[in-house]
């Protein structure tokens, strides 16, 4: 798209507020206390799992649920109706969940009428053989089928059990307005697409969340724009592969791809913060690069997945790129958005890894020095193509110290990374009260830094200067010099 149809696009956007959609969402708007009374006397819980996706997902089932009249509970001993929005990443997010339905056995046997409900990524996994398994659990609902809770939810208080993990080549839940849940009135996320077809080798989501669709462009920024009219400051636009965002206007054939939807986010106000996740380092392009660059409020962070610094391990996980292809995105960031900051996922003890592969995930640290890392041991996923072809053959032991070793050389990046922000000025958006302290707020920089400060009379949503005095790995800390 040209830079004039995408300037087009967005004002016909502000100007079309009024649109059948906007309107319904202006509607919607709902405070959370006002979602929380029920008109059909049942209260449902829901807890979540695993990624943003899914945190979102449950803001949209909450949502699907109010509109049918069920009221929202903070309560899971006092819900009509439990739910558990699950994930299957790693063996370890499946025995939370475990462990959590445990837990509820007792709630179960108190109350034989309260619904149990597993969605989520679990839900699609797993699928009937859940029931089986968790006696406990009354339904269980695949990602593409919230819009079947409902219904489950009767059949359920009559009795019956209920599955539905159908998963769609079209469904995005674009029509339907999240309910923000434990939201701070600052920061939302934006789901723009759903599903993956990237396969890569170790991983479970394309079972669990089906195949890639993009979201209708227009449904986004509708979304967006509502959130700034009800004093939103920052979005984040969620996917697990955000760079292949492509959908097509049915009535133009315009084609707006991930660049063109960011600018055109970026263009509904200077004063709303725009986050993005998750970037494909095969992907990501110098467009997008650019759009960062050339808009303010586009933040300076990409999250940028390198699983292994390994050609060869890269090839087995068929990421589809290469070392160097990585070493080259990275220069073009460097390049294009010199401030930019920049963090990865890892993952340790993959099979057949050796110690050489080991060392060039450590190798490639060095070079990136990554401002943050999310770092995990590899863990078997029944289905995927490692778990058919390739032995888990790195002995646990051995995966750990390798991921040791790893957490080890970011802690030192990430603080070296902090230290240099020391004595300058960053603009940061107040998100909350610190956890530490209720004298401090916190609230994060252009660059995703946490930054800590005294809250003096300033509030929640406020843009403020913060000057750094000392950090951590983890945060900063300062004093508000402007605001
Ligand atoms: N779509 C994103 C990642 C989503 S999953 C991307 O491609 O980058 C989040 C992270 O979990 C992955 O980046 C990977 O580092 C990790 N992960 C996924 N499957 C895993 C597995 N089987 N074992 C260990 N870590 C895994
Ligand atoms: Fe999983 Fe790869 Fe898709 Fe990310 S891109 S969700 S790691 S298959
Ligand atoms: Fe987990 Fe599913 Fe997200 S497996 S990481 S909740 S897509």
């Amino acid at each position: 798209m040209s830079q004039q149809e995408i300037t087009e696009l967005a004002s016909e956007l502000r100007q079309h507020h009024n649109t059948p959609l906007a309107e319904e969402r202006q509607g919607e708007a709902l405070t959370l206390e006002q979602q929380m009374n029920s008109l059909n006397g049942k209260f449902f819980y829901i807890e979540s799992y695993g990624c943003q996706m899914n945190f979102n997902d449950s803001e949209i089932v909450a949502s699907i649920l109010s509109k049918q009249g069920y009221g929202l509970s903070k309560n899971y001993e006092a819900a009509d109706i439990i739910l558990l929005n699950t994930c299957s990443i790693r063996d370890k997010a499946e025995q939370r969940v475990r462990n959590r339905l445990k837990a509820l056995n007792l709630v179960k046997k108190n109350r034989p009428d309260a619904v149990i409900g597993i969605l989520g990524c679990m839900a699609e996994r797993l699928k009937k053989q859940l029931l089986e398994e968790e006696q406990i659990v009354d339904i269980v609902v695949g990602p593409d089928a919230y819009r079947d809770l409902p219904n489950l939810l009767v059949e359920a208080d009559a009795g019956q059990k209920g599955v539905n993990v159908l998963l769609s080549r079209e469904e995005t839940y674009g029509d339907i307005n999240p309910i923000r849940l434990n939201s701070n009135g600052v920061t939302a996320f934006i789901s723009i697409m759903r599903g993956c077809d990237n396969m890569c080798s170790f991983c479970v989501v394309p079972f669990t969340r089906g195949r890639e669709r993009s979201r209708n462009a227009y449904s986004i920024l509708a979304e967006a724009q509502n959130l700034v009219d009800r004093g939103f400051k920052e979005v984040t636009l969620l996917g697990q592969n955000v760079d292949s965002y492509k959908w097509t206007n049915p009535e133009s054939n315009e084609v707006v791809n991930f660049a063109a939807l960011l600018e055109m986010v970026a263009q509904l106000s200077p004063e709303l913060r725009i986050r993005f996740s998750t970037s494909h380092p095969k992907d990501i392009t110098d467009e997008v690069l650019h759009t960062i660059a050339k808009y303010d409020n586009i933040c300076n962070y990409i999250h940028l997945p390198v699983q292994s610094g390994s050609s060869r391990i890269l090839k087995k996980m068929n990421r589809t790129y290469d070392r160097a292809w990585y070493v080259e995105r990275i220069d073009a960031i460097r390049r294009i958005i010199p401030d930019c900051a920049i963090s990865s996922d890892v993952i340790a003890g993959f099979c057949s890894e050796t110690e050489e592969d080991h060392q060039e995930t450590l190798s490639l640290m060095e070079l990136v020095k990554y401002d943050m890392s999310y770092m995990f041991f590899y863990s078997e996923r029944p289905r995927t193509l490692a778990a058919r072809r390739y032995d888990d053959d790195v002995p646990l032991k051995v995966k750990k110290r390798r991921l040791n070793e790893i957490i080890a050389l970011q802690n030192k990046h990430a603080l070296e990374r902090n230290q240099a922000h020391v004595g300058k000025t960053y603009r940061v958006l107040i998100e909350k009260t610190s956890k530490r302290s209720d004298a401090d707020l916190c609230g994060r920089t252009d660059q995703n830094k946490m930054v800590i400060f005294p809250r003096e009379n300033y509030q929640i949503g406020q843009y403020v200067d913060v000057q750094i005095a000392s950090c951590s790995s983890a945060s900063l800390k300062g004093k508000v010099v402007n605001s």
